[in-house]
């Protein structure tokens, strides 16, 4: 949360909590350092270190503040952070600004930051989440959770490209993104921020949106520094609360949540944000063995850690583990944040002067951070080229990039139900159109649109279109008849009456429900369930006997177990973003074919969030005593389910061999065909299920997938490696391993058994 600020003090020490047996050390960063970045050093003053080291949101910068309404750098606050603290980086969290005005605001910092002794421009960063959000007429593309159901990563990639395109075209040269946390606590109010619940997916999602940031080379204009974040365990919290504590063991850790953060490293991310929240009692900021140890010794991570709004003082004022703002500085820098978000004064900086005389924290230490941050101004470009071109915006909201936001909100509409094929709807048919997220922009949107929570709808660009405008426009107003309002709370949009006195004129009834705009603490919710008003709608409909097709617009899954039961279709549509309207509007009546496949399992109750990957044991029903079944898993719609207007079936699942070894590999391949009337595409996903190991097995595991287009009638071969690593897990002595054994490998309703020889 960006608003809090308490002191207290009390002091506990900051233990690691796991322990470290190695005794290797941070690489020698110094000796990686580039001869500009050495000779940069040996110049600069601890003063100008210690600024660098500070991160300033610039609505301090600003005239009148936060309170800043003519969008004007005031020119004495930004001397003094520039001149007086020597401030590294600035970021803005809250307010669109156009792209003029970026270019304009960001120019002024820089010309600012060349008058300084030693001309080092500012490394301005920002949460371009999917797409630049705090810019106007930039492209808003789907949210993450959205991207995971196309099971298309060339999408992320292009999506990814599409952001760095934007930002950087403005002088944003920094991206919050991609968050990497892996989604499977739906409570948790940044789910739609995930790639979901899969490990695998997150991993292959998060490479793809690295590179597609960074690209080969970060001085191109299509290139900005990622940041992956939140390390580590931030989408776990034991009560689904955001930013509070979680309780992960090491084992679990490495298993689920670790992995697309080595893959992102392996990839080149330039940067990572910690979690704001603890794990096991030790806040993340303070965490010298997660900080250090895990991430710069055994993941060989080179780049910049920064910490996330405000969190080290929260080591003193939240996480009391620090008994002054001043010890939370010392622990935070010494347990290995390079960058302080500080973000609304400058007392990290005074302090952290006040350490290294004090002894307290070490040149060398400093010297290695400030190290760090020069060689990504460096690698950016900045020192070359600091000032954005008014020339290069014409990038911003392209029809190129709408085009892809287009694809892939495309892509990830996931049909749930269709029963009796009532979907698609043909462009004559009278639609009775009602429900909260109808004519809303902000829940297609949610969070890190525009503005921070995404919900201030007249801030939206005129030109995007909501559900109810978008059918108008493809089928004709007159054949919408609707009361759908742009305000989510409106009580038309829950209007029983309406639904009853118009049903008669009406086809079918197309409720779409959800949720509005939310970010971080705000979205934070004590039930899954859809609420009554929402739920009543469905009930309402289905008595007038007409056809119900329900969208669901939401980032997390919101739970109507037994209105379910009354709908005939359900949509769903995750936040889509700009494009997400037009998208859903060609699934409804059929110009898109759906291809979008659950990226986390939905659940029916509350009480029952179990993921697809569970253990043999999570699906025991006791019947009565001494009677069990294994049939608990009951999930209202399954992980990786969704449907198409077509048909496919697999057959003919084969291996090369059905035993190999570390030196070899398996070629599966399995035929896919097109058994229906109409050109589809389709993910077809590759899951192995481990016979019997050391550390209980889960009932199955995503190991790859992979996504065709196939025409009516025609039959594809696809095909995918597996080698050893891919079927491994973390033991009891926390390394990945592959036990020798059996394993079925399935696709579909197929199976097929091989044999791990060590
Ligand atoms: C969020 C981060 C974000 C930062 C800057 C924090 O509240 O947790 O994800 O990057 O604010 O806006």
């Amino acid at each position: 949360m960006k608003k809090i600020t308490v002191l207290i003090s009390i002091w506990l020490s900051a233990a690691a909590f796991y322990s470290c047996d190695k005794k290797a050390t941070v690489k020698n960063q110094p000796e990686v350092f580039d001869q500009e970045v050495h000779a940069l050093l040996k110049k600069m003053s601890l003063e100008e270190k210690a600024g660098q080291m500070t991160q300033i949101d610039i609505r301090n910068l600003l005239t009148n503040g936060y309170g800043n309404t003519d969008e004007k750098l005031d020119t004495a606050r930004l001397k003094e952070a520039i001149k007086t603290h020597h401030v590294g980086s600035i970021l803005n969290c809250i307010q669109a600004y156009t792209p003029q005005k970026w270019i304009e605001l960001i120019s002024q910092i820089q010309n600012e930051s060349l008058q300084s002794p030693n001309k080092i421009p500012v490394l301005y960063g920002t949460d371009a989440v999917h797409g630049v959000g705090f810019m106007k007429g930039a492209v808003i593309l789907p949210h993450n959770i959205g991207l995971a159901a196309t099971r298309n990563n060339k999408l992320v990639t292009q999506s990814a490209t599409v952001t760095a395109t934007e930002a950087r075209a403005v002088g944003l040269t920094w991206n919050f993104a991609p968050v990497l946390d892996v989604g499977r606590e739906p409570y948790w109010s940044r789910f739609e921020e995930t790639f979901g619940e899969d490990v695998y997916i997150a991993t292959q999602m998060g490479r793809a949106a690295v590179l597609g940031m960074e690209g080969t080379d970060l001085t191109s204009k299509n290139t900005v520094a990622s940041c992956m974040k939140h390390f580590i365990g931030y989408s776990a919290p034991k009560n689904g609360i955001d930013r509070t504590p979680s309780h992960i063991p090491e084992i679990i850790l490495r298993e689920y949540y670790l992995p697309p953060f080595k893959e992102a490293i392996e990839a080149g991310a330039s940067t990572i944000m910690i979690n704001s929240a603890e794990i096991n009692g030790v806040p993340c900021h303070g965490n010298k063995w997660l900080l250090t140890d895990l991430l710069r010794i055994e993941l060989g991570f080179e780049g910049l850690v920064c910490s996330d709004w405000e969190d080290v003082i929260r080591l003193h004022t939240w996480h009391k583990i620090a008994a002054t703002p001043k010890e939370a500085v010392m622990i935070a820098v010494n347990a290995g944040v390079d960058m302080s978000m500080v973000p609304n004064d400058y007392s990290f900086t005074k302090f952290l002067i006040e350490l290294v005389h004090e002894g307290k924290v070490s040149m060398a230490r400093i010297d290695e951070a400030v190290g760090r941050i020069l060689t990504l101004k460096l690698k950016l470009g900045l020192m070359k080229k600091p000032l954005p071109s008014i020339s290069d915006i014409g990038v911003v909201g392209s029809d190129k990039h709408q085009q892809i936001a287009l694809d892939a909100a495309r892509e990830s509409i996931t049909l749930l139900k269709n029963e009796n094929n009532i979907l698609p709807l043909a462009k004559n048919k009278k639609i009775l159109l009602v429900g909260p997220t109808a004519n809303s922009l902000s829940a297609l949107h949610s969070s890190w649109s525009y503005t921070w929570q995404g919900i201030n709808q007249s801030v939206y660009p005129g030109t995007i279109q909501t559900i109810r405008q978008a059918l108008g426009i493809v089928a004709g107003a007159s054949n919408i008849i609707s009361n759908a309002t742009f305000t989510f709370e409106d009580a038309a949009n829950y209007d029983l009456t309406f639904i009853q006195k118009n049903a008669a004129a009406s086809d079918v009834i197309v409720i779409c429900i959800g949720e509005d705009a939310y970010a971080e603490q705000p979205g934070v919710i004590k039930d899954l369930n859809l609420p009554d008003a929402q739920k009543q709608l469905i009930v309402a409909a289905k008595k007038t006997g007409k056809p119900v097709v329900v969208c669901l617009v939401e980032g997390r899954p919101r739970l109507f177990p037994v209105e379910e039961a009354l709908t005939d279709a359900v949509v769903m549509c995750y936040r889509p973003g700009n494009k997400g309207a037009q998208a859903i509007t060609e699934v409804l009546y059929g110009d898109v074919n759906p291809s979008g496949k659950l990226p986390f399992t939905y659940p029916r109750y509350n009480g029952d969030i179990t993921t697809y990957d569970h253990k043999f044991k999570e699906t025991e029903q006791q019947l009565k005593i001494g009677v069990s079944e294994f049939s608990a898993f009951n999930p209202q719609w399954e992980f990786g389910y969704g449907l198409s207007y077509t048909t496919f079936t697999c057959s003919n699942l084969k291996v090369n061999q059905t035993s190999f070894t570390k030196s070899d590999s398996i070629l599966v391949t399995v035929d896919i065909e097109n058994t229906g009337a109409r050109t589809g595409k389709v993910a077809v996903e590759l899951y192995s299920r481990d016979h019997y190991a050391s550390i209980t097995p889960s009932e199955r595991r995503l190991r790859k997938y992979t996504k065709i287009e196939l025409k009516a009638g025609e039959k594809q071969t696809v095909s995918f490696t597996i080698k050893a690593a891919d079927l491994q897990f973390v033991n009891n002595d926390l390394k990945s391993v592959t036990e020798a054994g059996k394993f079925d490998l399935i696709i579909g309703d197929l199976r097929t058994e091989i044999t791990f020889n060590e």
